[in-house]
């Protein structure tokens, strides 16, 4: 209890350390969150000011922090500094951006069938926001949801549009017995192994089911892929961080990757390696394309698996280890990671970077941690001022939470998103490449 009390203590102190920061930043020049957040990609464009972490991986960046200069943030952000602000001002006006920001694009595709529509909104709005590069949203959908994932899309703010692009697909199998594939586990779900087959003219890809929320930049995640060597061509985490009491070690009755298997809920995929690679397996010894593996696996396995697609992918990979990157848990971290104490290692030293719900929990009040992210970034109005409607209310409606099992630890669940805020503060306010005013 008492350690519990400190850890509160010290994450109360960091939480106002930074509204303090944010407001004092906000009062210098009475500029809104939102077009500090707009004027860094025009910093990116311009090239002067990329965002020291966007081209490192998540251990490097870590290791990296902290960057911030609170001092030479103070000179700039005090209201009182009378050069201060015309200096800030001025560099700022002209970073506002115009057009599209140029460079590569980041790819996210989703499969959103039934009731997931919100969930993914919520989802790709989180993409959006905390992120630098332009993305494109590959949408596979149901007939009767095209239309409101086009409208919906359409409807969000036009200052948005150079940041994302998007294209909605009907669910397709390339396989002879599609019915069969849709209805495997949940609908839809198995879209997702096809989505090399489908989506040829795309190179890489970071595929998340809809219960996935991203709490810092898709270009972190993203710049894995250039950490591949050169045999990998997928990226995913363990299914379980302690192998004995995860669920494929104790009952997979089918092959599984490594000693705990893989969750598949985010999938970074080097799309044109996956076409291009013949991949083992127990049908036949030469090695099968994975658009000709697919429909065999599926047919030799399908009286074993219990967890549909993902199942079928820890049985490639189980065959194919030497093609899977495996990122740690605070990019895939889930409930299991905290409901019996902290197990993901990764997240209490750097932070929680892709929160997943599985098992609806956005929806239920069994994990009300995971709950209160959800619902604080569902309403955040995307024109909105991100300190006041995003980071204030994460903070004040996690720490509703603190009681219960995954709730105890909002360092690690805010500590990205904080870190994000602070970096797209960090890139108005020192922006400029001039010396700082005396
Ligand atoms: C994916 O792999 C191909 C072939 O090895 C390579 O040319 C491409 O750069 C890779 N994509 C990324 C984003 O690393
Ligand atoms: C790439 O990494 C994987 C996983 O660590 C490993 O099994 C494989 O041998 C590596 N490939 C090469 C060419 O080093």
């Amino acid at each position: 209890m008492r350690t519990h009390g400190k850890i509160l203590a010290i994450f109360l102190c960091a939480a106002l350390s930074a509204l303090l920061y944010f407001y004092a930043g906000n009062a210098a020049d009475e500029r809104s969150l939102k077009q500090a957040w707009v004027g860094s990609s025009a910093a990116l464009k311009g090239g002067n000011a990329a965002p020291a972490d966007s081209a490192k991986t998540p251990q490097q960046a870590a290791q990296g922090q902290p960057r911030l200069n609170w001092q030479g943030i103070k000179l700039l952000t005090q209201p009182t500094s009378m050069h201060a602000k015309p200096r800030v001002r001025t560099e700022w006006g002209r970073a506002l951006p115009r057009g599209p920001i140029i460079g590569e694009t980041m790819h996210l595709a989703a499969v959103v069938c039934g009731d997931r529509v919100e969930e993914a909104f919520t989802m790709l709005k989180s993409a959006l926001i905390f992120s630098l590069k332009r993305i494109k949203f590959h949408i596979f959908t149901e007939h009767a949801l095209a239309t409101v994932f086009d409208k919906g899309l359409k409807r969000w703010p036009r200052f948005l549009s150079p940041r994302f692009q998007y294209s909605i697909y009907p669910i397709t199998f390339s396989a002879e017995n599609a019915e069969e594939w849709k209805n495997l586990f949940k609908p839809c779900a198995a879209q997702r192994l096809f989505l090399p087959v489908l989506l040829k003219d795309v190179d890489s890809l970071l595929y998340v089911d809809t219960d996935v929320l991203f709490l810092r930049p898709m270009d972190h995640i993203w710049s894995i892929l250039k950490d591949f060597n050169s045999t990998q061509l997928a990226g995913m985490a363990p299914d379980h961080e302690i192998p004995k009491t995860g669920w494929y070690s104790r009952y997979a009755r089918h092959p599984f990757y490594g000693a705990a298997g893989l969750n598949s809920g985010v999938m970074l995929m080097n799309l044109t390696r996956i076409r291009g690679t013949l991949f083992k397996s127990s049908l036949i010894p030469t090695g099968l394309s994975w658009e000709d593996l697919l429909q065999p696996l599926y047919e030799k396995y399908k009286d074993l698996i219990a967890w549909g697609d993902q199942d079928l992918l820890n049985i490639i990979f189980h065959y194919n280890p030497e093609y899977l990157y495996t990122f740690p848990c605070q990019w895939n971290y889930r409930p299991e990671h905290c409901a019996y104490g902290s197990n993901c290692k990764g997240a209490e030293e750097e932070g929680v970077s892709i929160l997943h719900g599985i098992r609806r929990v956005y929806h239920d009040d069994k994990h009300p941690a995971f709950k209160a992210i959800y619902d604080v970034v569902r309403k955040y109005p995307l024109e909105d001022n991100m300190a006041h409607a995003l980071f204030e209310p994460l903070q004040s409606k996690f720490l509703d939470t603190v009681n219960t099992l995954c709730g105890r630890i909002p360092q690690i669940f805010l500590k990205q998103v904080e870190k994000t805020m602070r970096t797209m503060f960090e890139q108005r306010l020192i922006v400029p490449t001039k010396p700082q005013p005396k």
